[in-house]
Parts: C-alpha cells; sequence; structure tokens
C-alpha cells in the first residue's frame, strides 16, 4: 500500500497562518529568561550497537580520525591577554555592513519608523546590542549543539556515528567554553536565548527520531552557524574574535559534513511520505531560524515599543537589500539538495525555499565535499 501524505498547511506546520505572519511571530516571546535552567523531554530511545565493527561506514570512519588529531584548547590556543577595543570594533563592523549593503539604516526610512531621527549615537549603540546579541545567540546555539549530540551519541545505531559523534561533545564544549568567555571577559554583556532559536532547540531534542536531532542540528542549525560565522570572521578585524571564529569554524564544517555523510545513507531507504516529514521539519527549522535574526530583544533594549513598523520592513524587504539573511542558506540548501530534500515528493521544499529567495545557493559546493578546506593547517 502505497502510503499518502496529508498537505499541510503552513499553519499547520509553524503554528501560525503563513511564514512571514508577523503577529505570529511575536506572539512568542521569551518569558522565561530569569530562571536557570530549562527542562526539555527528551523521546528518543538510547541505542545499545553490539556490532563493534570500526570503518563499517568509511567516510564517517575518516571524519573520526581527522577529529581525534583536530582538537585544540581554548585556553592555551587563544590569546586571552588581547586588548579588545569594542569602539573600534563596532565602528569596524559598522562600516563593514555598510559596504556589504546589509545596512540596517534604510529602517530609519521606514514609513513610521521609530528609527527616523536617530543620530550617530543610537546607530553606533544598536551596532554594539547586535554584536553582543549575535555573540550570546551563538553561545546558545553551541549549547544546544553540545545537547543534541550527546543524544547523538545515544540514539544513532552505528558505531562510527557514535565514535564521531562523542568528539564532536568535545567539540561542542571548546564552543561553548570559547564564546562564554568572550562575552564575559571582552563584552561584558549578554542577552537570553531568542525564543525561535529555543523552540528550534526544543524541536531538536524532543523528537523521538534520531534523525530528526540530525538534521535539525546538523544540517539546518550547524549549517547557518557555519556561514554565520565565516560573514563574522570576514567583518572583524578583532584578531581574538577572528582566531576563535576561524578555530570554530574548522570544527563546525565536520560537524555539517558529519550530518550529510549520515542522512545521505539514512534517507535512500525511506518512504516518500516519511522524506515529507523531513522536508517540512526543515522548513520549519528554516523558518524558525529566519525569524530570530529580527532580533526582538534588540529593538527592546533600545527603548523602541513597537518594533512592527522595523520587522515587518525587514521581513518585506527585497533580495538585495536582504544579503546577510540570505547568505546564511548558503550551506543549508547545497546540503539539503544533496540529501534529496529538495526535489522529493514534486520539489514541495524547493517550492518553499523560493519562497523564502534562498533557492539560488542550490548550486554551492555541499559540505561534505568542502569540509576539508575548514582545516586549521590548510
Ligand atoms: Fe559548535
Ligand atoms: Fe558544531
Amino acid at each position: 500500500m502505497v502510503a499518502t501524505h496529508h498537505n499541510p498547511t503552513d499553519a499547520e506546520i509553524l503554528g501560525r497562518d503563513e511564514a512571514n505572519d508577523l503577529d505570529g511571530i511575536l506572539a512568542l516571546t521569551n518569558t522565561d529568561v530569569q530562571s536557570a535552567i530549562t527542562t526539555v523531554q527528551n523521546n528518543a530511545d538510547s541505542i545499545f550497537t553490539w556490532n563493534y565493527e570500526k570503518g563499517e561506514r568509511p567516510r564517517l570512519n575518516k571524519l573520526y580520525e581527522k577529529a581525534k588529531g583536530a582538537m585544540w584548547d581554548g585556553e592555551k590556543d587563544l590569546d586571552w591577554s588581547t586588548e579588545v577595543d569594542i569602539d573600534l570594533m563596532v565602528e569596524q563592523m559598522k562600516v563593514a555592513s555598510q559596504l556589504q549593503n546589509t545596512s540596517l539604516y534604510k529602517l530609519a526610512e521606514v514609513p513610521g519608523s521609530p528609527l527616523r531621527n536617530w543620530g550617530e549615537k543610537e546607530w553606533t549603540d544598536l551596532s554594539r546590542e547586535s554584536l553582543v546579541w549575535q555573540m550570546s545567540q551563538f553561545l546558545h546555539g553551541e549549547q544546544g549543539a553540545l545537547v543534541a549530540t550527546a543524544k547523538i551519541v545515544e540514539t544513532v545505531p552505528w558505531i562510527d556515528a557514535k565514535y564521531y559523534a562523542s568528539t564532536q561533545v568535545m567539540d561542542e564544549a571548546r564552543h561553548v567554553e570559547v564564546f562564554a568567555k568572550y562575552l564575559d571577559t571582552k563584552l561584558d554583556d549578554h542577552y537570553p536565548i531568542n525564543v525561535h532559536l529555543q523552540h528550534l532547540l526544543d524541536d531538536v531534542i524532543e523528537d523521538s527520531r534520531w534523525d530528526m536531532t540530525y538534521l535539525g542540528m546538523q544540517i539546518m542549525i550547524e549549517g547557518l552557524a557555519l556561514a554565520a560565522f565565516g560573514f563574522l570572521h570576514m567583518m572583524t578585524e578583532e584578531p581574538l574574535l577572528k582566531k576563535l571564529l576561524r578555530y570554530v569554524m574548522s570544527d563546525e564544517a565536520r560537524h555539517v559534513a558529519f550530518g550529510v555523510l549520515s542522512l545521505q545513507e539514512y534517507y535512500e531507504n525511506l518512504s516518500l511520505a516519511e522524506i515529507r516529514e523531513r522536508q517540512e521539519f526543515a522548513f520549519e527549522a528554516a523558518v524558525r531560524m529566519r525569524d530570530r535574526f529580527l532580533r526582538q530583544e534588540v529593538w527592546h533594549r533600545m527603548g523602541i515599543d513597537d518594533a512592527k513598523p522595523l520587522l515587518r520592513a525587514q521581513l518585506e524587504a527585497p533580495p538585495e537589500e536582504k544579503e546577510f539573511q540570505r547568505l546564511l542558506f548558503s550551506k543549508i540548501v547545497p546540503n539539503c539538495k544533496k540529501l534529496g530534500l529538495l526535489d522529493a515528493g514534486e520539489g514541495w521544499l524547493r517550492t518553499k525555499f523560493e519562497e523564502i529567495n534562498v533557492i539560488e545557493f542550490e548550486h554551492m559546493e555541499s559540505t561534505d565535499e568542502e569540509y576539508a578546506d575548514f582545516a586549521l593547517e590548510s
């Protein structure tokens, strides 16, 4: 019997009318920020395998062998005595973002914009807040990766994948450590986790199917992180942050490759209906990640009570004014394509990626092919 799949609406996938439903986006706020811990139910089984045949999956085995030799030390390899001049850093990034045509200045021209009377001081404050916010979300995302890959160690049935995932747990611990230290000792400030990122991490941890953790974390969240780290690495001249990001990226490229190599094999044996569930999961993750870059919390901290005109303008800006947001998908789209997710089921995910204007990245190199280029020694 051929399984038929109910064609869900955006409302069913996203819990709101459509991807650009601003009220739906703003209906989610982070009300739990005072609490020191958050509990998420992990519904997956922990799997033992008695097949210890190392190298049964040669490409995963190769990744594992590489990972063992690529461990750096966040305390010893980064020079924490570096004096960080935040004002200079913010100034350089302001200039770089204008050159990259990702400028937020255009938001002052939006009808009814609360930014219309802003002077240089406010714009500088916004750049500083955006930097702290961005680094804070990186930190929280890294902890999400730490927890998710610990889950993968438990849930994946293949010994080569358990070996590799265990090295990733250690990588993510280092990433959490260095981002936390940079925020604490150099930026002296931080933001709580963005609500859309929190929801995405919850989905990744809660799901009972082990491959959904891979798809959400290794392909979507880490794919976005790899692109975002690369962008910040390009934008900043601050030597400590530049080196920190370079080190983290060398690991992240391997992590995304791990996702592609594992899921490629697994997806080959799934039905179309099962693939569709993965497509929907990927789309939901993409929308949540885009929503987080609306940076609700920054506008709030800048004293703007009604940020709706700004958020709407950001959502509806033409593609050429959203280079940064679009670039974030430069790793996700080719990797989804490599996994067969773009075109399965009459191209459902392709259409969705067209709607959010990121389909053009489909021709870029997938990360399982390019990860070695990110290695520190190369
Ligand atoms: Fe990481
Ligand atoms: Fe990672």
